[in-house]
């Protein structure tokens, strides 16, 4: 007799269950986005404006979904995002989750926010990648002794997210008037004598008031944290490639691209607009991460294919989690895993980025790029080349455009040093 599950084929199929089982209240913490909804909404459209340029015959024997990452061999590059309080989702929380990491041999990013003690995951840490997510605290020495208990836990990285020094306001939560559990609780925080930001201000009073907003931590305070641990630092929710350089000056090894799946700040653009701009502003010098939005196989590889070295996954692992428990997140991870290689093999791809860039590059935009645009890019260039055919080109924040030829086959005409196909970047950030 075949699995229930078995007849959940897709992502999709899991929110849909996931939907019908949890309380409202629940459904609308763990699924909306902040205010309008957009951002959310965007960051899914922005994989379905690509569409993929398929190369036939190639041979795929050899091809693997492997990678590197600080010293460490990863299977494939499927991770789990951090998200608050999995106990939600069901009642093993984080356990059910860890083990369906472990199994699947996906990094777990677990969240500062988590509904069991990081130090009852300890266990877990040997068998699989656990990450460990911070939340910035307003006392440097509490955000310095969680990133120390993580260390003592055996986690082997720490992403330290910096686009949400205040709560989004989610109104779909308000509505709902959503409260946590008393069984689910942020049980990570316990100890400390933690001050949060209240958004919901009485009539008249200024947030630019509050007190802690003038304590809220900036680069100094991330630099400083970074300068206290052995493990690997990612700075989580950058978008804008202006914030590229002080996020490397403070010592980060990587960086992740997410606008926090559009909880926090609505309209922020989608997480696949912004990848690019950020990859070539890295150059190489760190690994880049990418969230939001990401619901097929053929999504991770377009991420892939746009400069990311790996994807964390947000609210699908919640929804496997609130279908059937570590089992559906398991699941969810080996349905996303099956898209990826079948996506890699009927593109004619077997390895990342250099191989798979072409197999995007063509349908990204469909402008003309003017001649005036052609000649600032050039320019922009340390090293003149030829524009050969129609360009696609795209506006990044920042006032940046990046560009990819039209035919993926000439995209290898970006080239250059390294046999790693470039964006191009066009300068003109006076104008924004
Ligand atoms: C219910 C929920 C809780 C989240 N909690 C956190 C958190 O504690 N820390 C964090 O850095 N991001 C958090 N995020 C954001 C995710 O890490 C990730 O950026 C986002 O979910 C990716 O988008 P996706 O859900 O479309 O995959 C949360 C997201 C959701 C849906």
């Amino acid at each position: 007799m075949s699995s229930p599950l078995s007849r959940l084929t897709c992502l999709r199929d899991y929110e849909v269950q996931a939907r019908q089982r949890l309380p409202a209240g629940t459904w609308a913490y763990l699924n909306a986005g902040g205010a309008d909804g957009l951002t959310h909404i965007w960051n899914e459209q922005a994989f379905k404006k690509i569409a993929l340029w398929p190369r036939v015959l190639n041979n795929v024997g050899g091809g693997s979904t492997s990678l590197d990452l600080f010293g460490v061999r990863h299977k494939h590059p499927i991770f789990i995002a951090p998200m608050a309080y999995h106990g939600l989702a069901h009642a093993e929380a984080e356990h059910a989750t860890a083990a369906a990491a472990a199994a699947m041999k996906a990094a777990f990013v677990v969240s500062t926010q988590a509904s069991v003690p990081i130090e009852a995951l300890s266990h877990r840490s040997a068998e699989g990648h656990l990450w460990f997510q911070l939340y910035l605290q307003d006392d440097r020495y509490v955000s310095l002794d969680l990133i120390q208990r993580a260390e003592r836990a055996g986690f082997k990285a720490i992403v330290i997210t910096v686009d949400a020094p205040i709560q989004g306001s989610r109104n779909e939560d308000q509505r709902q008037a959503f409260q946590l559990p008393t069984a689910v609780q942020p049980v990570n925080l316990a100890p400390y004598a933690c001050r949060q930001i209240n958004t919901t201000l009485p009539a008249g009073a200024s947030l630019f008031q509050h007190p802690l907003i003038a304590q809220m931590p900036t680069w100094e305070a991330v630099a400083w944290l970074i300068r206290q641990t052995r493990l690997p630092v990612l700075l989580k929710g950058i978008l804008n490639p202006l914030d590229v350089a002080p996020a490397l000056d403070t010592g980060a090894s990587g960086i992740v691209v997410s606008n926090h799946g559009g909880r926090v700040l609505d309209t922020l653009p989608a997480m696949l607009d912004c990848l690019p701009g950020i990859v070539a502003e890295v150059r190489a010098r760190v690994p880049v991460l990418a969230d939001g939005g990401i619901r097929r196989g053929s999504d991770v590889f377009k991420a892939l294919a746009l400069g990311a070295d790996a994807v964390l996954i947000g609210r699908p692992i919640l929804h496997g989690l609130a279908v059937a428990g570590s089992t559906g997140v398991a699941h969810v991870l080996n349905l996303l895993l099956g898209e990826l290689e079948a996506t890699m093999v009927l593109t004619g791809c077997k390895r990342y980025r250099t191989s798979m860039l072409p197999a995007c590059a063509g349908l990204i935009a469909q402008a003309d790029m003017s001649s005036a645009s052609q000649a600032a890019m050039r320019k922009s260039t340390e090293q003149p080349m030829p524009l050969t055919g129609k360009q696609a080109r795209r506006s990044i924040p920042g006032g940046k455009t990046w560009a990819v030829t039209e035919d993926p086959w000439t995209a290898w005409t970006f080239d250059r040093h390294d046999k790693q196909p470039q964006f191009l970047l066009q300068d003109d950030t006076a104008a924004c």
